[in-house]
């Protein structure tokens, strides 16, 4: 069976590094992990809620020193999403995850922008690379990350806003996001992942992002879907995340299906695949058999990702072009 050619638009690189991967760096690194071995750390992917994982993805992080090993991550996802059916990515990194670390801009976003620049000839992957700002953070600190990155000329196509939602709603992020439509960056914002409907009207209203990363929880107010449908907002949903993160019970009580059938625009992505359970082809292979979902409707959420994404027309309609022979081809 052929893999469903998509996009990916919610992922981010550094939820990537796999345990193989940590050790590997830590050993080049010379850092001692507190695990004694790669089990021993895989044991620790048991989350409670977001911010128990974010315990984890953030001290994991202690691994990332130099440019190669921003690359060799990058290089890493990319040979992995090329067998999981990704045609274009569009990737988050988290600069001040970073920086608090006394890693410098420079080293973080060269590092993962030069395993990107050859990802086209090495995996067939069109990509973009997007700049996440932490929301427990204060905003001014974003401010002043998204001054540098511009200053630089760093190789990003748009800003995004992740880390613990609740408490931390998308209009602290006023100013950053008025500067970022400023200088024509896409802004995109995590809402109703773990907080509230009304983060996800903020974040279209007040930070007027054109994607919503998560967005599951618009499901509680009928108003909001009637909205998302009509304006075919895109939702970047990430199923395995949203179990693994215990914002939803288990997988058959994902709101994937019916979503779908509001007519929302809805696409399917790992979010931190190295961390919940796999990459978007095991998404869909746990998804499919479980919601029956048909190859028309596999279809409608590559076309969702494809629709939504960061490209030029002509790019587009590469990527709609191979997902209909894929479809053909069943
Ligand atoms: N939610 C919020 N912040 C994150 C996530 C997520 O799923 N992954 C990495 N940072
Ligand atoms: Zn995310």
């Amino acid at each position: 069976m052929s893999v469903l050619p998509t996009a990916e638009l919610h992922l981010h690189i550094e939820g990537t590094l796999e345990p193989e991967l940590i050790f590997a760096l830590a050993d080049r690194n010379g850092i001692e992990l507190p695990y004694a071995d790669v089990e021993a750390l895989r044991l620790q992917y048991r989350f409670t809620d977001l911010q128990s994982f974010l315990d984890l993805y953030y001290s994991n992080m202690a691994v990332l020193r130099t440019e190669r090993d921003f690359a060799d991550m990058t290089r890493a996802y990319l040979t992995r999403a090329a067998a999981a059916g990704i045609r274009h990515a569009e990737i988050m990194m988290d600069p001040q995850a970073h920086l608090s670390r006394g890693i410098s801009l420079a080293t973080c976003v060269n590092g993962v922008a030069s395993a990107l620049a050859h990802s086209e000839e090495e995996f067939g992957i069109s990509t973009e690379l997007i700049s996440a700002f932490l929301r427990d953070e204060p905003a001014e600190e974003a401010l002043a990350v998204l001054e540098e990155l511009l200053a630089m000329n760093a190789p990003i196509i748009g800003i995004g806003l992740d880390s613990a939602e609740v408490g931390h709603p998308p209009s602290k992020f006023t100013g950053v996001f008025e500067r970022a439509h400023e200088a024509g960056l896409k802004c995109i914002a995590h809402a109703g992942e773990e907080g509230p409907p009304e983060y996800i009207w903020e974040a279209l209203d007040v930070l007027k992002v054109s994607r919503i990363d998560h967005g599951i929880r618009c499901m509680e107010d009928e108003e909001l879907v009637e909205r998302l449908a009509a304006e075919q907002t895109p939702l970047t949903v990430c199923p395995f995340s949203n179990v693994r993160l215990r914002a939803v019970d288990t997988l058959a009580d994902h709101p994937l299906p019916r979503m779908l059938e509001r007519g929302l625009n809805v696409s399917v992505n790992s979010d931190d695949p190295a961390y919940f359970g796999g990459y978007v082809d095991d998404n869909f292979a746990e998804l499919r058999p479980l919601f029956g979902l048909t190859d028309n409707q596999l279809r409608q959420l590559a076309e969702n990702s494809v629709r939504s994404a960061f490209v030029t027309d002509a790019r587009r309609r590469e990527l709609l072009a191979e997902i209909a022979a894929w479809h053909s081809g069943r």
